[in-house]
């Protein structure tokens, strides 16, 4: 099968990257004729201000996909904005997509939400608003007394972002007036509460993405997979409104003009459970990944600092495993005994947190290891390996541009030669 996927270059790669993508096309590419590219041009879709790192992002891409072991000998490795077709392709596709097909995607509703109820939570959140002024609401009341060990703000938070999810994500577009109408209802402060609102109504929270190449995203991600006429594409699960779109676009075309583009599966990753240190999902922008290019020292610090069983505070205590981010990852790099092993201890208090996460990080030092070695032969002799993504784009571009004749054919456009 033919498949195509692309990373956007953000930066050196975390584990989260290796067992959530990498570790999958390390298998694909074994069986299937595989095109893998960075996405340099969908990282400008947000990241368009500052792109003074973008050429160091993509060389450390580069240096740790082939670390990792992806080879240039089964899949062509190459650069978006290199081959040209990609762009002239998703032009053509900007034409006969409807507008609300976009407008409409969730990943895009979805990031501006965000931005959105992040924007209103620091807003009042950091006006020190009295969370609550007498009498509270019931519910929220009843929540309170429920508390049990979490703050009240985040209680609040929990009610604001459901208050503000149904405000946003109501029939008419976002329904400010009945956002402000709620707000006021749970005792907030009303001037602090119509200066949000405002602001969010009037001001420059999501200008950002308020773009034509944000909103245009999926469009030009449909012209990467559709100009090689991918059958399969693996991604993960918030991409799947993006691969939908996709075969929308490719049906479109087949049926205004000619039966060019098969319609791609999204062939979906299972993502391994590997959270941040903190437990959340590992992200660069919650400060909590493990980089494959940390030093030993480092991953020892960092798993160190690593959150366990919240429930567990003194050695004595008994731990949870099940409820134990260290342990999640026990599950990942140590082997089946050692974990029997430790689960039980941990289980009777028998073994401390900070033994069981030397063990841990003397596992994930070995597993490492190969890759910072390898990492460190690749930067000795970097232009070599940049070379290899030189060729892999000269391939893929001969690809795209035949196909791209095809399609200018179809769409009876001027076709040089
Ligand atoms: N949108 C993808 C992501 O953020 C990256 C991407 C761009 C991609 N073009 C693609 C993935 C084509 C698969 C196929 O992860
Ligand atoms: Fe987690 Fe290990 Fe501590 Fe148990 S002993 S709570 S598994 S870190």
């Amino acid at each position: 099968m033919k498949i195509v996927s692309g990373m956007r270059p953000t930066g050196r790669l975390h584990l989260g990257h290796y067992f959530g993508v990498i570790k999958n096309w390390l298998k694909l590419e074994d069986q299937h004729q595989c095109y893998f590219f960075i996405a340099d041009w969908h990282a400008l879709t947000n990241k368009y201000k500052d792109t003074k790192n973008l050429q160091e992002d993509i060389k450390q891409m580069i240096i740790d996909w082939l670390a990792c072991g992806i080879n240039p000998e089964k899949s062509t490795l190459f650069i978006q904005s290199g081959v040209k077709e990609h762009a002239e392709l998703s032009l053509l596709f900007s034409m006969i997509t409807p507008k609300s097909w976009l407008e409409l995607n969730p990943s895009y509703k979805d990031l501006k939400f965000n931005l959105y109820y992040q924007y209103l939570r620091d807003f009042l959140l950091g006006k020190q608003i009295k969370i609550i002024q007498t009498p509270p609401p019931k519910p929220f009341k009843e929540a309170l007394k429920e508390a049990d060990g979490k703050s009240k703000s985040k209680i609040f938070e929990e009610y604001l972002r459901e208050i503000f999810h149904r405000a946003f994500y109501s029939q008419k577009g976002i329904d400010f007036k009945g956002l402000k109408e709620t707000l006021l209802k749970f005792g907030l402060n009303k001037k602090i509460v119509e200066e949000a609102v405002k602001n969010l109504e009037e001001g420059d929270v999501g200008k950002d993405i308020d773009t034509l190449g944000f909103l245009a995203y999926p469009v030009l991600q449909a012209a990467d997979i559709l100009i090689y006429k991918a059958e399969a594409v693996p991604v993960g699960e918030d991409q799947l409104p993006h691969i939908e779109l996709t075969r929308e676009i490719a049906r479109r075309f087949n049926s205004l003009y000619e039966q060019i583009f098969p319609e791609p599966e999204a062939m979906l990753t299972e993502e391994a459970k590997l959270p941040g240190l903190d437990g959340r999902k590992m992200s660069k922008s919650y400060n909590n990944a493990i980089y494959l290019s940390d030093e030993e020292q480092i991953v020892n610090e960092k798993v160190l600092s690593m959150k366990t069983d919240p429930q567990r505070i003194r050695k004595t205590d008994k731990g949870n495993p099940d409820v134990c981010p260290v342990f999640d990852y026990h599950k990942i790099f140590t082997d089946d005994s050692t974990r029997a092993d430790i689960d039980k201890k941990c289980r009777n208090a028998e073994i401390g947190c900070v033994d069981c996460k030397k063990i841990l990080a003397k596992n994930l030092n070995r597993f490492l290891e190969p890759i910072r070695e390898k990492r460190k032969e690749i930067e000795k002799d970097l232009d070599k390996y940049y070379q290899i993504f030189i060729e892999g784009t000269k391939k893929a571009h001969l690809e795209a541009s035949q196909n791209m004749k095809k399609v200018r054919k179809a769409m009876n456009l001027f076709n040089i030669e």
